[in-house]
């Protein structure tokens, strides 16, 4: 993921008017590329906390000027009105409440400060083809919904910003293209090697749906898109 969203995500921090000597906080880092990135652009005065509930990936990451720090979002300590950037992607789909971990990371800006999110929309995927895709993609978003996954939170998010006194919101949605055997195509090839069985055993997709999924996906004359990343973000006022 960090290799196919990372030049997105830092395209979007730089238009949003990064700075060295900037605080940041990265909430739901995952390994941390980002967090490093933002790390040697705010150096050498800045500093960057980089969180996870989950450290595992970043547990051994030793940057001067970056900290590693587990934090629940939802339920954490988070100092209040210390950052200057505030960001999350591809982590509030999966929250419980993401208005509540919203609410958390304004309150943790300075005024003035930035808050960018990167979060999906699976639009895309429920007009692809052929049917044996669109059927899988159907079968996926009805699974997704039974487990807590909001794979149409990217929408939901500017009016949820506006509604929480940002300034300036402003959002923009990104679509890969991509085709059998691409880098997007193995990362759902190897997601779905992981949830193979608890796809099947959900009833929400077949065996033969994913066997198709599977040929197609490995297959480079075959084209489609999948997911619109939502960038989201506004200023506090
Ligand atoms: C799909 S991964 C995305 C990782 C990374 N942001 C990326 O885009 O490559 C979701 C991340 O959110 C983290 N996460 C889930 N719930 C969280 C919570 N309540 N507080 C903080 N992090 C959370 C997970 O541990 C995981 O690292």
């Amino acid at each position: 993921m960090a290799q196919l969203l990372d030049p997105l995500h830092r395209r979007h921090i730089e238009q949003l008017g990064l700075q060295p000597g900037w605080r940041c906080l990265e909430v739901g880092c995952g390994i941390g590329s980002i967090s490093q990135w933002l790390a040697s652009r705010v150096a050498p005065s800045g500093h960057v906390v980089a969180s996870d509930l989950d450290l595992r990936y970043i547990v051994n990451l030793h940057v001067p000027n970056l900290e590693v720090r587990q934090i629940n979002i939802l339920e954490g300590p988070v100092e209040e009105g210390a950052y200057d950037l505030v960001t999350a992607r591809a982590v509030l789909h999966h929250i419980a409440s993401p208005e509540r971990a919203v609410e958390r990371m304004l309150a943790a800006l300075k005024p003035g400060g930035v808050f960018l999110s990167i979060e999906p929309d699976m639009l895309p995927a429920t007009a692809s083809a052929p049917e044996s895709i669109h059927a899988f993609w159907q079968g996926w978003l009805e699974w997704s919904s039974s487990v807590g996954i909001d794979y149409f939170i990217g929408r939901k998010l500017p009016s949820l910003l506006a509604g929480l006194n940002l300034e300036a919101v402003a959002a923009e949605g990104h679509t890969a293209l991509y085709n059998g055997g691409s880098p997007w195509a193995i990362y759902w090839l190897e997601t779905l090697q992981e949830l193979r069985q608890r796809l099947i055993e959900s009833g929400h997709v077949s065996a033969q749906c994913i066997s198709d999924f599977d040929k197609l996906y490995s297959d480079p004359r075959f084209w489609t898109s999948t997911i619109t990343f939502i960038a989201s973000s506004g200023h506090k006022a």
